[in-house]
């Protein structure tokens, strides 16, 4: 389907003129290294009071300060493991935000912290003097492996840090990049990135390589598989990209990104994921029970039931259960399956889950207009891709 003929398609000049807008403009974004020392001073501090409140404790950084997909100036992620002794009580998520939350408190150098308790992954966020927002968040080893893989895709080819940086900011200065208010994460939209690359063969699966002779190994954790080939420097041994692959510069690159999501993927009835290398159907992961059904269900149960709490399981990090819906909103719904990215790694997750009828009409509003601005002329189309919304 990549062989369609596309009658937008950019002349190949234009595309060079993306290429050459969009490689100054992540230059320019890349973290200054002076902000690298601040992260790091911060996270020795939050490793000092992990220890002090928790005896021994490990503090380790994920997301974007974890996998060299960072903007300048981008939120901090960490990650606190506790080696909890055999025999002796095990901290619970909820007891964990209050009792590292209440110790922060008592320190002048952090301000706004929250303690997001009612979460479904409890974290506490604050602000370091410094300048560093940071989330902190709980035994989440998923979190760290995925961060590690997303690591790896990058590591295999630079045209993946160009592009990913560039539909980073673009969403923000669009405004489609909260999951608090429906949109997406930052992690929804690199594993969209990977999807296009991993099908124009620019990037292989990862989770499907297998060294040995045999089958795919199971690496548990959290009751998940997280197995993926780590080895990049050695990748060449079992997966190539093709020279068609290896020819498409990043400006035709991101031109093809905004065009799949704007008119070729089928939002109705496929799921991303990468994870497969490819696209699956709505109705063989089964998510296809809609929003407006699922919410009929649960009002049917709450008539019969008493509420059921919220569950904890899973290892989500954007926390939009917490925030309080505005008052015009929609009763929270908790699995929507509008826009369908599967996780790597939890894969009965959807991580296009905040998005919901109306802010999917926005973001696909968002894939057609870029995708109009980078079929038309190359010069300035890269600014005017991430001009600011409103
Ligand atoms: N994450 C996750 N599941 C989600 C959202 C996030 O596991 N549904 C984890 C991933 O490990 C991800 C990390 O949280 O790498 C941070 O997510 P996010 O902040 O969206 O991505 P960043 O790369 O940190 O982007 P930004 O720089 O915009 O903060
Ligand atoms: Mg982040």
């Amino acid at each position: 389907s990549d062989k369609k003929y596309d009658p937008y398609r950019p002349s190949s000049h234009t595309f060079d003129l993306l290429t050459r807008d969009a490689k100054i403009l992540c230059q320019e974004l890349k973290p200054k290294p002076e902000e690298e020392t601040r992260k790091l001073a911060l996270l020795k501090k939050l490793s000092d009071i992990a220890r002090e409140v928790f005896g021994e404790a490990e503090v380790l950084p994920f997301g974007s300060s974890g996998n060299g997909l960072a903007l300048a100036n981008a939120d901090m992620d960490v990650c606190v493991f506790l080696n909890t002794k055999p025999g002796s009580e095990e901290v619970s998520p909820v007891e964990f935000v209050e009792r590292i939350g209440d110790r922060l408190e008592k320190d002048a150098d952090f301000e706004n912290i929250l303690q997001l308790k009612r979460a479904r992954v409890p974290i506490v966020k604050l602000n370091h003097v410094n300048g560093i927002a940071c989330d902190i968040g709980y035994q989440n080893d998923l979190a760290i492996w995925n961060t590690r893989m997303l690591r790896a895709y990058c590591k295999i080819d630079e045209r993946v840090r160009d592009i990913v940086v560039i539909i980073k900011l673009w969403a923000k200065r669009r405004k489609i990049n909260n999951p608090y208010t429906g949109s997406l994460s930052s992690y929804a939209y690199v594993l969209l990135v990977i999807h296009v690359l991993q099908k124009r063969g620019v990037l292989p699966n990862l989770q499907a390589i297998v060294t040995g002779n045999g089958s795919i190994p199971f690496w548990p954790c959290q009751g998940f598989n997280r197995y993926f080939f780590e080895d990049i420097p050695n990748l060449m041994r079992y997966w190539q990209p093709t020279p068609e692959a290896l020819s498409q510069s990043v400006g035709e690159l991101l031109y093809e990104f905004f065009r799949y999501y704007a008119s070729e993927f089928r939002y109705a009835n496929q799921v991303v994921s990468i994870r497969s290398g490819g696209l699956l159907t709505k109705e063989a992961k089964e998510w296809t029970k809609d929003f407006t059904q699922a919410q009929q269900q649960q009002q049917q149960q709450q008539q019969q039931q008493p509420p059921q709490q919220p569950s904890e399981s899973s290892t989500e990090t954007d926390s939009q259960v917490e925030t309080p819906p505005p008052a015009d909103a929609k009763p929270v719904v908790k699995n929507r399956y509008l826009f369908c990215i599967e996780d790597p790694f939890e894969l009965d997750h959807n991580v296009g889950r905040p998005v919901d009828r109306y802010s999917l009409f926005t973001i696909r509003g968002e894939f057609m207009r870029a995708a109009k601005i980078l079929s038309r002329n190359g010069d300035g189309a890269i600014p005017r891709l991430c001009t600011e919304r409103e």
